[in-house]
């Protein structure tokens, strides 16, 4: 009996480990999107993703939402009648800088 329950608890421990370890390396790093976004994106995009002129207002999406549109354009895929440019922008993209660079948009805010 008493054998059973460390094996079990010790076994709810490395899954604990494990979810918790896996959940921070999909959830994305804000900080290493914030340096990413801030190399090339901020250019079009605007601080914090606020938008600017014809580019469009990129933050406060869905994590999802971005992970797609980026995705989308590194395949080449056309969205709207500007997505030259994006495709441009999103083929040198890596899966993490994908992941980082929602994770930071999520929450990113614009102050001034
Ligand atoms: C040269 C200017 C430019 C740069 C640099 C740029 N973008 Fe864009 N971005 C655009 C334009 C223009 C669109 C709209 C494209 C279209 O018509 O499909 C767009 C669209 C997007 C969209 C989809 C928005 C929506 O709601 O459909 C996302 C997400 C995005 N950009 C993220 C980024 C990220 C992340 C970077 C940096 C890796 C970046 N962009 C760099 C110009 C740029």
């Amino acid at each position: 009996m008493g054998g059973e329950f460390i094996i079990k608890f010790t076994r709810g421990l490395f899954l604990l480990f494990l979810l918790y370890f896996s959940g921070y390396s999909w959830g994305g790093d804000k900080v290493a999107g914030e340096a990413r976004y801030k190399k090339t994106c901020i250019n079009c995009h605007g601080p914090a993703g606020k938008g600017a002129a014809s580019y469009p207002k990129i933050s406060g999406r869905e994590i999802s939402y971005v992970t797609s549109k980026l995705e989308t354009y590194r395949d080449g895929i056309e969205i709207g009648p500007n997505s030259g440019l994006m495709i441009m922008m999103a083929k040198p993209l890596t899966d993490e800088e994908i992941a980082n660079l929602a994770a930071y948009l999520k929450d990113a805010k614009y102050t001034n």
